[in-house]
């Protein structure tokens, strides 16, 4: 069958990468875990009531469920939605096309809105998610990305909250795949 012989010989091409990627931690699970408390606190300071945190998938899953405990612990009880967006496919550079594959029902008008995702790079599908949450009428709306590439970014956009800022590498691990892999890697690191 077709779609068995692609998965095996993407599974064989995925093998020989794996065999020539070196690993290279850039930041352990206690590191993370310490700057998520401290996100948490900064992004719940800037929020007065009750709040929705949007997370965009896949990438951020491990973040926003570590981010919404982080919550719980300083005493916020947030509403948590998912938006996937794809822009990456299984290269290491976004395809530049960003778009929404799966979306929520949540009615999110005069809903105060946390906006996370794993990486602003390019910055092209955090914006694209503003551009959605506008036009559900969220009363207001800020960012929190984990990581930050400065340094590849193409459009303008500042994000709220920023866990780390890195240099133009790529990254894995925490969530963060390549090609659909290390994504369960409790740390992170940039893959050479
Ligand atoms: P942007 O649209 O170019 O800002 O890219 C953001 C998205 O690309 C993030 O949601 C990530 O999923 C993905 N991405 C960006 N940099 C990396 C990386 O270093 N490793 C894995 N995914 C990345
Ligand atoms: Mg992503």
């Amino acid at each position: 069958m077709t779609k068995g012989c692609r998965t095996r010989d993407f599974d064989t091409a995925m093998k020989a990468e794996r065999r020539r990627i070196e690993l290279t931690k850039l930041f352990n699970e206690s590191e993370i875990s310490a700057r998520v408390e401290e996100l948490a606190r900064a992004a719940a300071a800037c929020f007065p009531g009750n709040f929705v945190v949007v997370g965009l998938l896949v990438g951020s899953f491990v973040f926003v469920a570590d981010l919404l405990r982080a919550f719980y612990r300083i005493g916020c009880n947030p509403s948590v939605e998912f938006m996937r967006l794809n822009s990456y496919g299984i290269g290491r550079e976004s395809s530049g096309n960003v778009r929404l594959i799966g979306e929520f029902e949540l009615d999110l008008s005069g809903r105060a809105v946390l906006l996370v995702d794993d990486i602003v790079d390019t910055g092209r599908t955090l914006l694209y998610a503003l551009g959605l949450l506008r036009n559900k009428q969220a009363s207001s709306i800020l960012t929190c990305a984990l990581l930050d590439k400065p340094s590849r970014r193409e459009l303008p956009i500042e994000v709220d909250f920023v866990g780390f800022t890195i240099p133009d590498v790529f990254v894995v691990g925490y969530g963060i795949d390549y090609a659909h892999e290390y994504r369960h890697l409790p740390f992170i690191a940039k893959i050479d």
